[in-house]
């Protein structure tokens, strides 16, 4: 895969965060492209989680959390002064790595819950619910039984649930924090298949500390790190097939090749 010359959906510039007095990512810019899929890369605690969250003002709903530089969706500041979060929330969706459906609450009901909770018109419900588990390749296993519980429903199915609940909301991007971590192989591969479709209308930011996964799906990808007593930043940042296989910082080798994190 390469990175193709569309238009960038999203972009960060020069974002730096604090928790507190503490400075945890500085300084980080990267390009996302629309209907690509940009992997964010490095081990545990160097930002990629708390950067993922500034994409779609969910940082700021971490008490003591700071942020300086910006965040463009489409050209627009996300943090501009006018700007509503919820409505950011709804363009830039967002999936977690374990999954949260609302339990008791039925599968098709978890999928209106976001436009219920938004207050948004339902034109046609049954269609909505088909279309955005069709999108989350989990149609065909929920479609005798969407009434019952999310909880009766695997963890993978309930991670394409969550999903398709994100896809309900019709959004440009979607933030994908190890979404795959609590999941058996079977799943995995189901949802990466999900991904690599859904990028072909959408774009994708993935964190994951899987090295093979972020080869399988993602265009381009994003290596980070957080020195001793520094804080996180991205090393380097390119094409995935460039990160893995010709990897220009000798940090960025060290890392996709195992000899670390
Ligand atoms: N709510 C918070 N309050 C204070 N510090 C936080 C908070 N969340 C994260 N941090 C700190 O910010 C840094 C980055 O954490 P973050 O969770 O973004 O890392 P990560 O790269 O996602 O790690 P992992 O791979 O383990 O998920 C860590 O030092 C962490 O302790
Ligand atoms: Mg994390």
């Amino acid at each position: 895969m390469t990175i193709a010359t569309t238009k960038s959906a999203l972009q960060a510039e020069g974002v730096s965060v604090w928790f507190g007095e503490r400075k945890v990512l500085e300084d980080v810019n990267l390009v996302f492209p629309s209907n690509q899929v940009t992997a964010l890369i490095g081990p545990s605690g160097c930002g990629k989680s708390t950067f993922i969250r500034t994409l779609n003002r969910m940082h700021e709903l971490i008490p003591g959390a700071g942020l300086a530089g910006s965040i463009y969706l489409d050209g627009e500041d996300i943090y501009g002064e006018n700007v509503d979060a919820v409505n950011v929330r709804i363009k830039v969706g967002m999936v977690f790595q374990k999954p949260n459906p609302f339990p008791t609450m039925s599968i098709k009901d978890n999928i209106l819950s976001g436009l219920r909770l938004s207050g948004r018109k339902i034109e046609n419900a049954e269609e909505l619910v088909e279309t955005s588990l069709r999108r989350a390749s989990i149609w065909n296993e929920v479609k005798d039984r969407l009434g019952d519980q999310a909880l009766s429903l695997s963890g993978g199915q309930q991670q394409r649930l969550c999903i398709a609940r994100s896809l309900a909301m019709n959004p440009e991007v979607l933030l994908m924090d190890e979404p795959c971590s609590a999941l058996d192989p079977g799943s995995t591969r189901r949802i990466e298949e999900t991904i690599i479709e859904l990028s072909q209308s959408m774009t994708i930011v993935i964190v994951t500390h899987n090295m093979q996964q972020a080869q399988r799906v993602s265009n381009q990808t994003a290596f980070f790190l957080a020195e001793e007593n520094t804080p996180g930043g991205v090393v380097e940042f390119g094409a995935t097939e460039q990160i893995f296989h010709g990897p220009v910082d000798q940090r960025t080798n060290d890392y996709v090749n195992g000899h670390f994190g």
